[in-house]
């Protein structure tokens, strides 16, 4: 199946600008009207080079962004979430009256995007398994977007994996789960490596054990359709080793200690909001 999508420009290709870079050019995606990225320094422009991609640099060609703004139907902004106001505000005159505004940033709201354009705006966030095409992306309207609008996000980060669509109220708990989840889940795997060295085995065997029982288990999680508790069972012999194991992590309550994280989490958005 192939997806067609409008002329795009990403404004700020980093990381994750980047990542859905990766994404739009890819088999199976035509992008007419072609592919316009900027980035500050002349180096990271030119690391670009990808067919139907223009790469500008702001440090060659000051007005840069407003080149790209000006060519695109959709606008990805995907600068920090600090120089997204500035940002916003150096391309507003230079938009399609009907371009889409889809800011990848943190905590910037839609409504601080529309209170700067006249542009119809979304508000994204996506995570960083999109470099691998396996994203969760969160997808949020503001005021002004149309379900146009909307689909037609949805099929650009469809490209770098999953969508989810919320209202914008529930982005920063999203946020905390799948925009943050990468770093938990690292986190867990980085523990669990450091429990095998400790039990005696070597660097390469406690990374490869728990990394590729990580991986295992996820891909038979998704091939088999089948709910996680019930897998869990699967490997839990009634007065087993596993079954020990399983209760001494059911003691530590997980349950309460992830929401004390999550809560955390959403805690420092609201800070962020506020601008501490
Ligand atoms: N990383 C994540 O996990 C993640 C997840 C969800 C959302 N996000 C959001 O994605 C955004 C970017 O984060 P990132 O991790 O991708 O950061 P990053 O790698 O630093 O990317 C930002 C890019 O913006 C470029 N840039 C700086 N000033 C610019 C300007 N005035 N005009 C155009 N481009 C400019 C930078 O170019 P130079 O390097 O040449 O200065 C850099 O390539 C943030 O708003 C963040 O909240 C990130």
């Amino acid at each position: 199946m192939v997806t067609t999508l409008p002329s795009i420009a990403i404004i700020g290709a980093g990381a994750m600008g980047g990542a859905i870079l990766s994404g739009l050019v890819k088999p199976g995606v035509e992008v007419s009207g072609g592919i316009t990225v900027t980035n500050r320094t002349t180096g990271k422009a030119d690391a670009i080079r990808l067919d139907g991609v223009t790469s500008l640099a702001l440090e060659r060609d000051p007005d840069a962004n407003r080149v790209a703004a000006a060519a695109a139907k959709v606008v990805l902004v995907g600068v920090k979430p600090a120089m997204v106001p500035d940002t916003l505000a150096g391309i507003a005159d230079a938009l399609q009256p009907d371009a889409v505004v889809v800011s990848l940033a943190a905590g910037v709201t839609t409504a601080t995007m529309e209170a700067i354009l006249a542009n119809p705006v979304l508000r994204s966030m996506p995570n960083t398994p999109a470099v691998v095409g396996r994203a969760v992306t969160g997808l949020a309207a503001g005021s002004r977007s149309t379900p146009d609008d909307l689909a037609l996000g949805r099929a650009v980060f469809e490209t770098v994996g999953t969508v989810i669509e919320v209202p914008e109220s529930q982005i920063d708990a999203l946020s905390t789960i799948s925009g943050s989840g990468p770093a938990w889940v690292y986190f867990f795997i980085e523990q669990l490596t450091r429990t095998a060295e400790g039990l005696g085995f070597s660097a390469d065997q406690a990374r490869l054990m728990v990394q590729e029982t990580w991986l295992g288990s996820l891909e038979y999680l998704a091939a088999s359709g089948r709910p996680p508790h019930e897998l869990r069972r699967e490997v839990t012999s009634p007065k087993g080793t596993t079954e020990r194991a399983i209760a001494v992590l059911d003691d530590a309550d997980l349950h309460a200690l992830f929401t004390r994280a999550a809560e955390a989490s959403l805690a420092r958005a609201r800070e962020l909001a506020a601008g501490a």
